[in-house]
């Protein structure tokens, strides 16, 4: 007998005397499963299972039928090796599943939490750990392994249609935020996947649209947000985003996904893309996306091909089906988690319904108009989103909830009547406005976009005078919705001629017969309030509010609960004040390239590519540095009662600054105050630094009037540093650094001053733009 023969039949011997030999995920190590696995099944497990009823050639709302129907994606299994397929779901608001099932009677709806925007809102971390902890329950009871949240791409400009996900204009609102959710999600043992890595801060042409950015501007306010997260966190997964950034896909880009994120920050986790984004999977997998999803047999070819061919290396491909293995492990699924399909829905409504509330942003309130007197007791409600309120935004962060609570129905239960006349009159309007702008359903898009929101309906002046005599208060809500895909158009900033006209009417017949006029804003991201914030009497920002919103609004107007949200973005007097304005797609319809088939192009502005010309000054960094005025400024809210802040102190420990103060409840009502700490640079000028920046914040307890509570909020002294590119460091200039604790970024209510040493920390030289980008001059704006 030959030696090779021998030795085969030996092993089969073995194999058949110890069982098989065939390592096992969980019982093996990782290493061993990975030496065990044909190329082709890495090149499988690398790549997702694809995606029902679509070719795999268009960028969609991710959307699977086996396992947990509904779902945007699955990890493909592989049996002989233990591997099992484990669940990826959509989204921000709360688990995305479809509701029902075929042959099936039982329902799987989930809790419409409110929007990311309003989340961030809160600036409660506490709270949004809780509202966390929440969502991820129902990721695990309904059997899914990854969220595919939170979403906290920086709002650039006020048009971008995700905004509504998306937290702040801020990084480190939007980190904090993020980090507080994924805590709160990944305390049920289920993972996160915080999205979308990198700059896809416009949807217009958004597969292929070049973000051409600034390494500090990167550094400063794209990438902190997602660099507190990483470090705070501990994110499972990180999905990458459809675009480019200076040149190159972040998918396909080592220096985004690996260098940065892996060695400087440290992430341990796996990186996915986002669903069919980038193109070349090869060097996808080099630069460290460890998976593609949903997956297409297009990238299984090219992977394969890649190694055969030597174009990709098998270690690179074994390292990422490691990490995903390693994700794999950990997920429920794997673990034999019996879901119950149950959660408790009740529960969750409940805790959506009180969030809710602190994330409302009181903008106006003369003569105590709000809480509503106890002599309000008929209400003539207006606007055909008091009927039918929105819940939240469309596409991926939209979520199957079995219901949402209209203003209307807030109000009754409440207690409040509501005048009958109108209410059949805009139920009627409603129904036939929505006919007119019936979704075209021969567009397979269509069920993802939102759809245009009814035109206001005019009352005759001699109907608003009798309403105004019959009632006790006048409510308006105007509505706004957007979703992915598209960006807003200009419109949505402004109010309609229909919309101007009703509120000009209800304020002028209402406040002849001595009557209150309030505004509540259910919308996604900012509008214009400059031009008609004078005309009512109180302006509520409720945002979109999840399913219970129209009870959590009552909550707010009745008094039960006193609104206690501030702006995570500043509202500009006019769109075009925006430091991005001149720097983004307004209008554009034509350019959605859904099937990401055209080659990258560099002809068209704002479209093919976007210069980020405004740099660092996003946001109040822009309007506070430049003296701009502003409808409402960033960090701004009111509440039913008032704070005083006092006894400012600060302390110095070896690697932070601690700041402590008192603030005191000193009005009539029971409240929450959001602190915030900004930091004023003392080489401004020199180095081209904004104003003042965000670096903490902290919010009270709920303190009745009267009460005191110590503030303490913690200021590493490394965030004193800026970026500088130059020296590809993080540098802190010695010297005087003011410290401004504010109600708002322009309500700075106490002022400590730090005397900071230098510091330099070198971090690789990395995701430079191709070519110069024409940077605002400061003194020209
Ligand atoms: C969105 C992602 C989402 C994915 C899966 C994409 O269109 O950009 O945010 O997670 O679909 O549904």
């Amino acid at each position: 007998m030959n030696k090779p023969i021998a030795f085969i039949l030996l092993a089969a011997a073995a194999m058949t005397a110890c069982g098989p030999r065939v390592p096992q995920l969980g019982k093996s190590s990782v290493d061993e499963v990975v030496d065990a696995m044909t190329l082709e099944e890495k090149a499988r497990l690398v790549v997702g299972t694809g995606m029902a009823g679509f070719s795999g050639e268009n960028a969609v709302v991710g959307e699977t039928r086996n396992l947990v129907p509904g779902a945007a994606g699955t990890t493909y299994p592989i049996a002989r090796l233990g591997i099992p397929s484990v669940v990826l779901a959509d989204g921000p608001a709360g688990l995305r599943i479809n509701p029902t099932r075929e042959g099936d009677s039982q329902t799987y709806y989930c809790t419409h939490f409110p929007i990311g925007t309003l989340l961030a809102s809160t600036w409660d971390q506490e709270l949004v750990e809780k509202v966390g902890e929440a969502i991820g329950n129902e990721v695990l009871e309904y059997g899914t392994d990854v969220l595919l949240a939170p979403a906290l791409n920086i709002h650039r400009n006020p048009l971008c249609g995700r905004n509504f996900e998306y937290y702040s204009e801020d990084p480190v609102v939007s980190g904090k935020i993020a980090a507080a959710y994924v805590r709160g999600v990944q305390s049920n043992g289920v993972g996160t996947s915080i999205k979308h890595f990198a700059l896809n801060n416009q949807e217009t042409n958004r597969m292929a649209n070049d973000a051409r950015v600034s390494q500090r501007a990167l550094r400063e306010i794209y990438l902190k947000g997602f660099e507190i997260v990483v470090k705070e966190a501990d994110p499972w997964t990180v999905m990458s985003s459809y675009n480019y950034l200076n040149g190159v896909y972040t998918s396909e880009n080592p220096e985004l996904q690996s260098t940065m994120l892996r060695d400087e920050w440290g992430f341990r986790g796996m990186v996915m893309t986002d669903w069919f984004g980038g193109k070349d999977a090869v060097a996808q997998m080099i630069a460290g996306n460890d998976m593609l999803q949903p997956g297409t047999d297009k990238q299984y070819e090219m992977i394969v091909d890649g190694v055969k061919e030597g174009r990709l290396d098998e270690a690179v491909l074994d390292r990422n089906v490691k990490r995903i293995l390693e994700m794999i492990l950990r997920t429920p699924r794997f673990q034999g988690y019996r879901f119950s399909n149950k959660p408790d829905l009740e529960a969750h409504a409940a805790v959506t319904r009180r969030s809710a509330t602190d994330g409302m942003v009181l903008l106006k309130n003369d003569d105590a108009a709000l809480p509503l007197s106890e002599t309000v007791k008929r209400i003539a409600l207006f606007g055909c989103t008091s009927y039918d309120f929105i819940a939240g935004g469309t596409g991926s962060g939209n979520v199957n909830r079995a219901y949402t609570v209209s203003l209307l129905d807030g109000l009754k239960q409440a207690g409040y009547e509501l005048d009958g006349g109108l209410k059949t009159d805009y139920e009627a309007h409603i129904e036939a406005e929505n006919e007119r702008n019936r979704p075209d359903t021969t567009n397979r898009y269509a069920m993802f976009l939102p759809r245009p929101r009814p035109t206001e309906m005019m009352i005759p002046a001699a109907r608003l005078k009798s309403l105004a005599e019959a009632n006790d208060a006048a409510l308006i809500t105007l509505g706004r919705t957007s979703g992915e895909f598209l960006d807003r158009k200009k419109a949505d900033f402004e109010l309609t001629r229909e919309e101007k006209a009703l509120l000009d009417d209800v304020c002028r017949v209402f406040h002849a017969a001595g009557k209150k006029v309030v505004v509540v804003l259910n919308i996604g991201g900012v509008i214009e309030t400059a031009s008609w914030k004078g005309c009512p009497d109180a302006i509520l920002c409720a945002w979109q509010a999840g399913q219970e919103g129209g009870n959590s609004v009552a909550d707010v107007l009745s008094g039960k609960a006193s609104p206690s949200g501030k702006l995570t973005m500043t509202f500009p007097v006019r769109f075009s004040d925006a430091a991005s304005s001149a720097n983004f797609p307004i209008d554009v319809t034509a350019n959605m390239d859904i099937s990401n088939s055209g080659e990258k192009k560099n002809d068209v502005k704002n479209v093919d590519f976007t210069n980020y010309e405004e740099d660092i000054y996003v946001g109040y960094r822009y309007f506070d540095t430049f003296g701009k005025e502003v409808s409402y400024p960033f960090g701004y809210g009111l509440s039913y009662t008032t704070f005083e802040y006092a006894d400012p102190e600060v302390k110095e420990e070896k690697d932070a600054y601690v700041v402590s103060l008192q603030v005191t409840n000193t009005g009539k009502h029971a409240g929450k105050e959001v602190v915030q700490l900004y930091v004023s640079a003392p080489d401004r000028a020199v180095a081209n630094k904004p104003e003042k920046e965000l670096k903490a914040f902290a919010k009270t307890r709920e303190l009745q009037p009267g009460e005191t509570q110590t503030v303490t909020l913690k200021l590493p002294k490394a965030d004193l540093a800026s970026f500088d590119a130059a020296a590809s460091a993080w540098v802190v200039t010695p010297g005087s650094y003011d410290l401004l604790l504010g109600a708002s970024s322009r309500d700075i209510r106490a002022k400590l001053a730090v005397e900071a040493a230098e510091a330099k920390v070198p971090v690789h030289d990395l995701l430079k733009p191709e070519g110069k980008i024409d940077l605002l001059e400061r003194s020209g704006r």
